[in-house]
């Protein structure tokens, strides 16, 4: 049988439908009943306190970093000329924060199984100016998380963990999101759950948390919910800046902010979603491991994903770096199973460094060399695990490469 095979794409039912529809005839359509179900819902999934819900996983990052400037903060607050580490393979919206809060992204090399930089890379760009430190788990793949979290607490930085591929992926039994000081998911289809559009930064300190909050809704220094009035029960009692006394509370802005505030739809759609997710996590694992044991016998030609020992990724896609020697090249295998329906993806940006809008800045430090990002620029790419992808689909693809292979092998 011939199939279509996407890298990824929203799996629903009428759940989600029914659940739009609700919210539809309600006529509540900016955040309402299904963002507080969600945020409930999500917080105690993952195990946080905090959860904000915004309109995609970038702003979810963009926040993230930018609560960090706050003044709360002190001397630990984040500032224009501060070093946040970061890797050069990557989605570019983990990075841009960086450098839309003017501070100076250092990049690292990444690992060419995990895909991800290691501990001794990022201790080896720490300077005195090292404030932060960014990465995301790379298609859904843990970062070394005991090591990084005993540099973080050595050097007293900030961690932000970019979750936006990686929900439900654990790191020592324990859900990746809950080691940074804050985590950001992304909820574009491509994503574990989906809300059409949407992401979500969750904390457990309570001044982050704030702060997220702030520089989403406007830069208010007002908490209230969408349409809840005097939550503070001082709303005309507050004398802050030069504002007179008393000034409603609801209209004093104390950061520079954004409005990066999803719809009740999309928290809608989110709370069906969420009720998958165990059963999305079990299918996307089930074809990993139906992938790589098939890519396993061909480890002469690839260079296989790799995970730590204490890892249990929910994979975002299958990777695979086609090696040196291969007899093929990554455009002659991509080209067949593209040809024969499969879709296929390059990793994000694999290195930033490459792209027009990062060369030539003056506002980023690049540490070591970048020859494994560049090596999974030109030969890496990744098929889909998600689980609209049914087992006989899995097979349709693992035909189809056997085929090639056995086309281009050398005699
Ligand atoms: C690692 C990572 N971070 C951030 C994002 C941005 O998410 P969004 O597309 O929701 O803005 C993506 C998007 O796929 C991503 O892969």
């Amino acid at each position: 049988m011939k199939f279509s095979i996407r890298t990824s794409g929203k799996v629903f039912d009428h759940h989600e439908i029914d659940n739009a529809i609700k919210v539809a005839k309600d006529g509540w359509w900016t955040e309402g009943e299904f963002t507080k179900r969600f945020i409930k819902d999500f917080s105690s999934y993952l195990g946080v306190r905090y959860v904000s819900l915004v309109n995609s996983g970038s702003s979810a990052n963009l926040l993230a970093l930018t609560a960090l400037t706050s003044s709360v903060f002190g001397a630990r607050s984040i500032r224009p000329g501060d070093e946040v580490i970061t890797a050069a393979c990557a989605f570019p919206t983990t990075v841009n924060p960086i450098i839309q809060n003017r501070c100076t992204p250092v990049f690292i090399d990444v690992d060419p199984g995990t895909r991800n930089p290691t501990a001794k890379a990022i201790e080896h760009a720490i300077t005195g100016k090292t404030k932060a430190i960014m990465l995301a788990h790379t298609l859904g793949n843990p970062l070394a998380l005991k090591s990084i979290m005993r540099i973080v607490a050595r050097y007293h930085v900030w961690f932000i963990e970019d979750c936006c591929d990686a929900l439900g992926s654990r790191y020592g039994g324990k859900l990746v999101s809950t080691f940074g000081h804050v985590a950001t998911f992304s909820f574009y289809p491509a994503h574990q759950i989906t809300m059409g559009e949407g992401g979500g930064v969750v904390t457990n300190n309570p001044f982050i948390h704030k702060a997220v909050r702030q520089f989403r809704d406007w830069g208010r220094d007002c908490w209230c919910d969408t349409g809840k009035d005097n939550t503070c029960n001082r709303r005309f009692d507050w004398q802050l800046g030069e504002l007179p006394k008393g000034y409603d509370h609801k209209y004093i802005y104390s950061q520079i902010g954004y409005n990066l505030k999803l719809t009740d739809f999309q928290a809608a759609i989110g709370v069906a979603q969420l009720k998958k997710l165990p059963r999305f996590i079990k299918r996307r694992k089930e074809n990993f491991d139906k992938l790589y044991s098939f890519f396993k016998q061909y480890d002469r030609y690839f260079i296989l994903p790799t995970w730590e020992k204490e890892a249990e990724p929910c994979w975002f896609g299958f990777m695979v770096v086609v090696k040196g020697d291969a007899p093929f090249s990554r455009f002659e295998i991509v080209q067949y199973l593209e040809n024969h329906s499969i879709g296929t993806r390059n990793l994000f940006a694999a290195n930033l460094l490459h792209h027009p809008a990062y060369i030539g800045r003056k506002d980023i430090r690049v540490v070591g060399s970048m020859k494994n990002s560049d090596i999974i620029m030109n030969d890496g790419f990744w098929v889909g695990v998600y689980p609209g992808l049914t087992p006989q689909m899995i097979d349709f693809v693992i035909v189809t490469i056997a085929n090639f292979i056995r086309i281009h092998r050398k005699p």
